[in-house]
């Protein structure tokens, strides 16, 4: 017999599909709900429409054994789900940093004009903060007004996961924060999380406020912590030293830890940038003018790492061509005059597309950024990308995408890794120099073992070192 209560997962895109399927697995009954028709037919014949490790194989065996289903009739999901999670979307609003609010308004709406019973609706979607409580009063009155019979509670459980380990944060998560408006949420959440509890998953319950800030607290805590480190690329990239002892000697200390210090092209996705912003849009509207101010240096020194990566490309490239550097210096200069003429009609390879591996996610992507800029000041760009690269030739479609590394490398002038996928990281030197025209490679994400690429004859330049133009000169 499947657990109860019965679930309904309304918007089934990233975070919807996975906390659906995730669902099932733990013994639900759940219905998956989107307003795309393409998007719930293809969930229902058990397609994954996005690349997401696990998820396919887990999509797969809950639509065939029935424990999950999908519809576009929200009134369907209405009349059967004690329990309606709000996946959908809040994506950055086109000319404004603010967080756009359609999509959640909308579903939390039709469902509330809809249930005719006892029931939870719990948001999982990131929102800034006075969401929860808006909605609270929207559910009621909407109900009133229509004079539905049954008790409609709204609750906060925000989402953690990470694209590429999405099916692992959600049934094995940090934490599951809860934050409710009412007396019946907790207890049913209790019991849907029961498989996390019982695995002693830390559980913080809290009001709707503290709720939806710990999501958006979180996310600009780890853009803050990356921009950091990359602010302290700048530094390197200047006076010397190497960013990635730096990395690992603060990290050494238990209070900073190591991970999220990785320098390089920066972050990118559906997440932290739209998140970033739409904090400071929010606080703002409080009247906190100054209070989230830093986290516009946090989005400007990010970035400012692309336009590093094609200064760093036009200095290769001129040292290589014994022109004079074209930037006035790292910072400050610019891909004009001779750099754009450096650039003109050079054969670049871009090694990662996506915003970072294990996804196809190019969703502000950094190294598709790059590959468009390259390609606007006259670069012939040659971009593989293990999974991305349909998804990016639909946003910037001028690129020329390959369709695997060595065709991505031949007869490069310039190779640039983007996006640290393992296929790169493990690239043989000596094989893919065998390839290009010239050894002259930019490692964006500091993965490469610099020493054996240079001794294999390459001149290689990590983001947050400095670059030598020696390194040129001595290539093969
Ligand atoms: C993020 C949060 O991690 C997750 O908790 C939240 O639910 C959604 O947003 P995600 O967008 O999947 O998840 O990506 P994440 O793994 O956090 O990486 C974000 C970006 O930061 C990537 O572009 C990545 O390349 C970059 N990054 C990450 C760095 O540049 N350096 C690092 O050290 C770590």
């Amino acid at each position: 017999r499947p657990a109860s209560p019965r679930l309904s997962v309304i918007g089934t895109g990233y975070l919807g599909a996975t906390h659906a399927a995730c669902m099932a697995e733990l013994g639900f009954e759940v219905l998956g709900v989107d307003v795309d028709p393409a998007k719930i037919e293809r969930l229902a014949r058990g397609e994954v429409p996005f690349h997401e490790p696990g998820l396919p194989e887990l999509l797969r065996t809950h639509v065939e054994s029935g424990r999950l289903r999908f519809t576009t009739d929200v009134e369907e999901a209405a009349r059967w789900a004690d329990v309606h999670f709000i996946g959908v979307g809040t994506p950055q609003q086109a000319g404004s940093s603010a967080a756009d609010l359609t999509y959640v308004d909308a579903a939390v709406t039709s469902l509330a004009q809809a249930i005719d019973r006892d029931a939870l609706i719990v948001g999982k979607s990131t929102v800034p903060v006075g969401t929860a409580r808006r909605l609270t009063g929207l559910v009621a009155e909407v109900r009133a007004a229509a004079g539905l019979p049954g008790d409609v509670e709204l609750a906060w459980n925000p989402e953690f996961l990470r694209e590429g380990f999405a099916v692992q944060d959600t049934l094995t998560p940090d934490r599951l924060v809860i934050g409710t408006s009412g007396p019946r949420a907790e207890p049913i959440l209790r019991r849907v999380y029961a498989r996390q509890l019982a695995a002693e998953t830390p559980w913080v319950s809290t009001d709707l406020e503290t709720a939806e800030l710990v999501k958006v607290a979180a996310n600009a805590f780890l853009a803050t912590k990356i921009s950091f480190i990359n602010a302290f690329s700048e530094i390197t990239e200047t006076v010397g030293g190497d960013i990635r002892t730096l990395a690992d000697a603060i990290g050494h200390d238990a209070r900073i830890g190591r991970r999220f210090l990785n320098a390089g092209v920066g972050f990118g996705g559906g997440c932290l940038p739209k998140d970033i912003r739409a904090l400071q849009a929010r606080v703002s509207e409080l009247g906190l003018d100054r209070t989230m101010r830093f986290l516009a240096e946090v989005d400007d020194i990010n970035l400012r790492r692309r336009e590093r990566v094609v200064d760093l490309a036009v200095e290769m490239l001129s040292t290589a061509h014994g022109h004079e550097a074209a930037a006035a210096g790292p910072y400050g200069g610019t891909t004009t005059g001779s750099g754009e003429e450096v650039l003109n009609g050079a054969r670049i390879a871009v090694l990662g597309v996506t915003f970072k591996p294990d996804s196809d996610d190019v969703r502000d992507s950094p190294a598709l950024d790059v590959a468009a800029r390259l390609y606007s000041a006259g670069a012939d760009v040659r971009v593989y990308d293990p999974e991305g690269s349909a998804n990016a030739a639909a946003r910037f479609p001028r690129l020329d995408y390959v369709g695997s590394l060595d065709e991505a490398v031949e007869g490069a002038e310039l190779t640039l890794l983007l996006t640290e996928w393992q296929e790169f990281r493990e690239m043989d030197p000596e094989a893919v120099g065998g390839k290009v025209a010239d050894r002259l490679l930019i490692d964006g994400r500091n993965v490469l073992d610099t020493a054996a690429w240079e001794a294999a004859g390459w001149a290689v330049t990590g983001l947050g070192h400095r670059f030598d133009p020696a390194s040129v000169t001595a290539r093969r």
